[in-house]
């Protein structure tokens, strides 16, 4: 039996049924949300060994003190749901619910102890209020046009029990260690997505939004991990999803840059090999906190 309730009533602003990924530039592409990272096999194999990075750098799945009766978790954009699976690991009598606009990358049949559900941070969440002990949302910084993290974060907050717990991880475009190259890569990608909607600099404030939001006992986290091959295994894993990422946005920003994919990836190349000489590293974006009793 589940532990959570859908909306009984229709949300004023619910969000239709999407439409199926299309192939766009060279990879296959969400078009009716703004969200600009593919969703294709590629991806989904990239966002699956990036859990692996991640936890590889964070050495686990969560970072708020979670107690084992945690017994209903949301994850917000929860992709292939890699996150879900193992997290009904480490809580057994939980039921956790992933949620993603797209139902293409989950790769798991629901069980007893996770279930997948469509549904659009964007437009409401299809809950009524106050359901989760634990919603967590990760990696939804290419999906979240900047002027929409006040709502979505409020959207969370709703959704929370009182005395529940929130979590959000992003990347964005720190790095720490960086060369002239990869601090001019990075100011090239983010004036790409700024041009989009999305100004990354938003993430290292996610924190301070939950703050402003009314969230209680609020822990903000910037945890650098090593980028390159000099970082042993966690920064030769970091390195090959980085670039993989880079990859994956390659086709958009070329086209929207105008800007020749042989060239981005001479310039990528010389953007990693100043990773390795200067050792750089990788900044995570984290932040958590809890929804107040009384609230
Ligand atoms: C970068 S992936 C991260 C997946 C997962 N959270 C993880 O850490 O592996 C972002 C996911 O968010 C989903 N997404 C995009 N826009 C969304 C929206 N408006 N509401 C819910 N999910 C969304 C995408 O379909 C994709 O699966």
């Amino acid at each position: 039996m589940h532990l959570f309730r859908r909306r009984q009533t229709r949300h004023r602003d619910q969000a239709p049924q999407p439409v199926e990924p299309q192939a766009i530039d060279d990879r296959v592409r969400s078009t009716d949300t703004p969200y600009f990272l593919p969703k294709d096999a590629e991806e989904d194999s990239r966002l699956n060994f990036q859990h692996r990075a991640l936890y590889a750098a964070i050495g686990n799945h969560y970072l708020a003190p979670l107690t084992p009766e945690t017994d209903t978790i949301l994850d917000v954009g929860t992709g292939t749901g890699i996150w879900p699976v193992e997290m009904s690991h480490l809580f057994p009598k939980a039921h956790i619910l992933g949620l993603d606009v797209s139902s293409t990358s989950f790769q798991h049949p629901s069980t007893a102890a996770y279930t997948f559900m469509l549904g659009d941070i964007l437009h409401g969440l299809p809950f009524p209020d106050k359901q989760f002990a634990f919603v967590h949302q990760r990696l939804l910084v290419a999906a979240i046009p900047t002027a929409q993290w006040p709502t979505a974060i409020k959207e969370l907050i709703r959704v929370t029990r009182p005395g529940g717990w929130i979590e959000i991880l992003e990347i964005g475009v720190t790095i720490k260690q960086a060369g002239p190259e990869t601090t001019r890569l990075l100011a090239w990608m983010g004036a790409c997505s700024k041009e989009r909607g999305f100004d990354m600099a938003v993430v290292p404030q996610l924190g301070q939004m939950l703050i402003e939001a009314g969230i209680q006992d609020v822990e903000i986290h910037h945890i650098p991990a090593p980028l390159g091959t000099w970082g042993g295994h966690v920064g030769a894993m970091l390195k090959a999803n980085v670039l993989s990422a880079f990859g994956a946005l390659k086709g958009i920003y070329c086209t929207q840059a105008q800007m020749s994919p042989a060239h981005f990836d001479a310039w990528v190349k010389d953007v990693s090999e100043e990773w390795e000489t200067l050792r750089a590293s990788y900044v995570f974006h984290a932040a958590y906190g809890r929804r107040a009793l009384g609230a």
